[in-house]
């Protein structure tokens, strides 16, 4: 297996599997805070549709984790906070 970092805690992965569903495998359901308001991340559509699973790459991308492959040394957080705790957020 392979792994990227969801803030600062390891989540391993398999072969053509989504940023999402190695995060849900983890055990990781809510993703943060998406945006200014009281929601909270979560995957709802599952394909790409409602932007509800936002996530922020270390590089400032923000990205569908639904629909986004998974990659070895991808750096995630919430798109708001570079949470250093790590688990749901
Ligand atoms: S869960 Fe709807 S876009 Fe990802």
């Amino acid at each position: 297996m392979s792994a990227f970092l969801w803030c600062d805690r390891t989540i391993e992965f398999g072969k053509g599997e989504t940023v999402a569903a190695a995060l849900l495998r983890a055990g990781i359901r809510e993703l943060g805070q998406p945006t200014a308001g009281p929601a909270r991340a979560r995957v709802f559509c599952g394909i790409g549709a409602c932007q509800a699973c936002l996530v922020r790459s270390r590089d400032g991308a923000i990205l569908e984790a639904c629909i986004t492959p998974a990659r070895a040394g991808m750096e995630l957080s919430p798109v708001l906070s570079w949470k250093k705790d790590g688990g749901d957020a």
